[in-house]
């Protein structure tokens, strides 16, 4: 039996309630039995993200007292730049407000109509950008990644015979660029291995594609590939780390995961691929110094990049969530496995089994989970998938409620309380009725759409 450890202690707490049963069945009701509409004095746990809700440390606390609020030329943003070079290697640094803003500034520069952007798996906001520039996504995720319940170490590898296929198929001046997602977030935060990645480089080399790596939750892969893959057991996370980025020609994060902070960034040795994107920054973020964070969050970024490359906080996150999800096993309730970076992932078409893909089985479980423990996860399924160019709704691969885990955030016991709460709820799934939309937005309808129970 392996007991994950926190390897820090509780300094400040946030008080957190749980509403009476009656009180969630109203608010979500009066939420559009969306869990996003939510709010936070609702819960009791918050799992709906691990995005912005990881607990600072002391360390990241003091640092933002020292941040140097400067238009321009901030003391804090160099303290930034250091850091990425030191973690990543990386040359270049572009600040911006978060992950998607860099999705936001990297589609504007060098998504052109009509070409692709080749993925081992998509993620919604950058779909969302790359789309808006006239591009499309095309995902490569290799079989055993669309297996919600399987051994596969590395399910977030993308396959390279369909790599080569394509790019031969398409012919490489229609594809932009070949990104990865380190981890996977929408199939349940799966990694890649260093060996895939390589092997994606060697293709990218051949044709001369520019390889672009999104780090939002690159410590949780480092510590897979160092826990998960042959000959990486004595490579410390940092090394994993730049082995990583060394494949690639440039790297954005949303900071506000593996790093436990707000905001994100860019990061390049290319200075062509710098210059063809800085111009872009003061237009859509602020000065390229700040980049639309307050300079308190850019402190906490520089100690959170040295925070994410510690075994002890790398890991933390995954054996808690491995913690979980193997208590749900036994509970029998059905959890992707293996257990991934971000959160625990239900398997909502096999939970609600009668509840078919269009009437929304994974948003109607957050719905219900919500109702039965007060703690909201966030559903990562065909509601999270925007309508095609013709209004026709796409299918996701998979029907998954997220629990996300936010770092150094909650504690066993919590976890053993919404276990317990769900497997509750595995007993009286018939209960659980599917979901129809009564407002729903023209994209990311997910975040801010409202259903009613069918
Ligand atoms: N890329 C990945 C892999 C992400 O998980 C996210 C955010 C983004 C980009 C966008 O970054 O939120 O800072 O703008 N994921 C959050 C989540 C929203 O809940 O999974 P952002």
């Amino acid at each position: 039996k392996v007991i994950p450890m926190e390897m820090h202690k509780i300094k400040i707490v946030q008080q957190t309630f749980l509403p009476a049963i009656e009180e969630r069945i109203e608010a979500i009701q009066s939420a559009g039995f969306n869990t996003f509409l939510l709010k936070s004095h609702n819960l009791f746990l918050d799992m709906l993200t691990d995005s912005g809700t990881n607990a600072m440390s002391d360390n990241q606390q003091s640092a933002m007292l020292l941040s140097d609020d400067a238009y321009a030329g901030s003391e804090s943003f160099y303290k930034l730049e250091e850091a990425v070079q030191d973690i990543f290697g990386l040359k270049y640094v572009i600040p911006a407000h978060q992950g998607r803003a860099c999705e936001h500034l990297i589609a504007k520069v060098f998504v052109k109509p009509g070409t692709y952007v080749i993925t081992n798996y998509h993620f919604t906001t950058t779909k969302a950008h790359i789309r808006l520039c006239g591009g499309e996504v095309i995902e490569l995720i290799g079989d055993e990644g669309r297996i919600t319940n399987s051994h596969c170490p590395f399910k977030g590898n993308m396959d390279v015979l369909e790599l080569r296929k394509t790019i031969e198929k398409l012919g490489k001046e229609r594809i932009n660029s070949i990104r990865m997602e380190a981890t996977t977030n929408l199939i349940g935060g799966q990694p890649f291995s260093m060996q895939n990645l390589k092997e994606v480089r060697k293709i990218a080399n051949e044709y001369g594609i520019m390889m672009v790596m999104d780090c939002s939750l690159i410590s949780e892969n480092a510590y897979f590939i160092k826990t998960r893959e042959p000959g990486f057991e004595d490579k410390t996370i940092k090394e994993i780390i730049r082995e990583m980025i060394e494949q690639v020609d440039m790297v954005y994060m949303s900071a506000r995961k593996s790093a436990m902070a707000r905001g994100g960034l860019i990061a390049t040795n290319h200075q062509r691929i710098f210059n063809e994107i800085l111009p872009n920054v003061p237009v859509y973020e602020g000065f390229i110094t700040y980049g639309g964070m307050s300079t308190k969050e850019i402190e906490s970024i520089a100690v959170g990049m040295y925070e994410m490359v510690d075994l002890n906080i790398a890991g933390s996150g995954a054996e808690f969530i491995r913690f979980f999800a193997n208590r749900l096993i036994e509970y029998g309730v059905p959890v992707v496995t293996p257990p991934g970076g971000l959160g625990c992932h239900i398997d909502a078409s096999k939970f609600l089994p009668n509840i078919p893909w269009n009437e929304y089985p994974a948003g109607a479980l957050a719905a219900a989970v919500y109702i039965i423990s007060g703690c909201r996860g966030m559903e990562r399924g065909s509601l999270s998938m925007d309508r095609e160019a013709d209004g026709e709704e796409e299918q996701s691969d998979m029907e998954l409620l997220r629990l996300a885990v936010p770092r150094r955030t909650f504690t066993m016991s919590q976890l053993e309380f919404l276990a317990d709460r769900i497997s509750w709820l595995y007993n009286h799934r018939d209960l659980i009725q599917g979901l129809k939309w009564v407002e729903e937005p023209p994209v990311l309808r997910f975040f801010i759409g409202r259903l009613e129970s069918i």
